[in-house]
Formats: C-alpha cells, sequence, structure tokens
C-alpha cells in the first residue's frame, strides 16, 4: 500500500515546490517592476511613497517577512521533521500578518482612493481573521481545521503578487484608476473564494459506486 502512494505524494510536493518557485520568482519580478527607482528621491515612485515612508518600510518588510515563512509553512517534509521550526515560523508569519495588514490601512488612506480603502482593509481583515483563526484552531488541537485555515490565510497574501502582474497590462492600464479598483477587488475576492474550491476539491470528486453484493 505505502509503495503505491508514496511516489504521489512525492510528486505533489515537487509540484507545490515548483508552484512557491515561480510564485516567488514573479514576487520579485513585480516588486522590482514598480519600485525599480524608489531610491532615486526624485523618481515619480519615491515621491508616491515620500508621506508613508516608513509605513511603507515596516508594511513591505513585515509584508515581504510574511510572504516567505508563509511559504515554507506549507512544507510537509519541513512539518515532520522540524516541528519546532514549523512552529516558530507559524508564530513569526501571525506576528508579520498583524503587522504588516494593519500598516497597511494609514498608508491607503493616504494614497489611495475611498475604494482602494475599502479594499486594503477588507485584505487586511480577511488576511488576519482567517490567520486568527488558523491560530486558534491549533491552540485547541485541531490541526486538520488549522491546515485548511493557512490556506485560507495565505491568499490574502498573494493578491500582492497577483494584483501587480495585472494591473500594468495595456487593456487594465487604459481604463486607469478604475481598472486598478477592479483588479484590486477581483483579486481579493478570489482570495476569499478560490481556497475554498481547492479544499472541497477531492470531496466533490465523484466516488465509486458500491456495487450490490450477491446477498443483497
Ligand atoms: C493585507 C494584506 C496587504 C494589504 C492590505 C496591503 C496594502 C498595501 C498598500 C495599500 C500599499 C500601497 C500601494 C500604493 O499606493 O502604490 C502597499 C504597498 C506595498 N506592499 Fe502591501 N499589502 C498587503 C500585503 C503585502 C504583502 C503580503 C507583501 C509582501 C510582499 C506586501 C508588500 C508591499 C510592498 C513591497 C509595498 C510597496 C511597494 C509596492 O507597492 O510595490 N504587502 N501594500
Amino acid at each position: 500500500m505505502a509503495t503505491v502512494a508514496a511516489p504521489a505524494v512525492r510528486s505533489r510536493s515537487n509540484r507545490k515546490v515548483v508552484f512557491f518557485i515561480v510564485f516567488g520568482l514573479l514576487t520579485v519580478f513585480v516588486t522590482y517592476m514598480k519600485n525599480a527607482r524608489i531610491f532615486d528621491p526624485n523618481s515619480e515612485i519615491a515621491q508616491h511613497f515620500a508621506p508613508v515612508k516608513w509605513f511603507a518600510i515596516s508594511h513591505a518588510f513585515f509584508g515581504a517577512l510574511g510572504m516567505l515563512l508563509g511559504a515554507f509553512q506549507f512544507s510537509n517534509r519541513l512539518r515532520a521533521r522540524y516541528l519546532t521550526v514549523h512552529k516558530t515560523m507559524g508564530y513569526i508569519y501571525i506576528a508579520c500578518v498583524f503587522i504588516a495588514g494593519p500598516l497597511a490601512l494609514p498608508m491607503t488612506t493616504r494614497l489611495g482612493s475611498p475604494s482602494l480603502v475599502a479594499a486594503s482593509t477588507t485584505q487586511a481583515l480577511g488576511w488576519m481573521v482567517t490567520t486568527a483563526i488558523a491560530l486558534y484552531c491549533i491552540r485547541t488541537g485541531n490541526v486538520a481545521q488549522h491546515r485548511r485555515w493557512m490556506i485560507r490565510s495565505y491568499p490574502f497574501a498573494m493578491v500582492f503578487t497577483v494584483a501587480r502582474l495585472i494591473i500594468p497590462l495595456p487593456p487594465v492600464m487604459r481604463l486607469g484608476i478604475e481598472g486598478i479598483n477592479t483588479v484590486v477587488w477581483s483579486t481579493i475576492a478570489a482570495a476569499a473564494f478560490l481556497p475554498n474550491i481547492l479544499l472541497e476539491w477531492r470531496a466533490m470528486a465523484p466516488r465509486p459506486t458500491v456495487q450490490a453484493t450477491a446477498g443483497d
């Protein structure tokens, strides 16, 4: 039995590694593309963030750290072999969520439109609430639900990358602020419902029908 299951588990775990490497590279790419000239004080991007410089630096640091550590939390190998490392990184992830999330709010109120303020508030609340539930579940010994709520938490961080990948596309750029609002709200909505589809996928798969036996 174990000899049949092992390759499937390994290939799923390799797919996860490839996914997070590609996602990490995309995150570096979108961050660079938007902020390449941030250290030039005369650049548009430096001037954009100037009124919230320290909020932006702290938010970016804790947001990036949370996103990096969060990826490792999904490693079955790390959890199985180094449980203490998984726990320590988990608590740092939670701290990052509860620092980066609220720090986004003073930034967005100074930089964004009312719609973007509402979007950032929704995203930050979604990130914090799902993470808090994941923490509650593990503190009460419910490992299965802890895992499911972490799968609901991380996509709220992934909005950072996905939105920045879509916003620069010409059809979106042509729409101006309307385009940015549309992308930001759609990616937050996707972060809220896609994990549920992923989590329920296996339960929805058709089950083999039980054959009637001769004795029935
Ligand atoms: C609840 C989650 C989050 C919210 C609500 C949020 C919100 C924001 C907002 C409103 C800005 C200013 C954007 C602008 O005016 O141009 C911003 C900037 C930034 N955020 Fe976040 N963010 C979140 C999560 C993250 C995560 C997980 C990362 C990790 C990579 C991150 C990294 C950054 C960085 C590097 C900036 C400054 C540069 C840039 O906009 O590209 N944020 N964030």
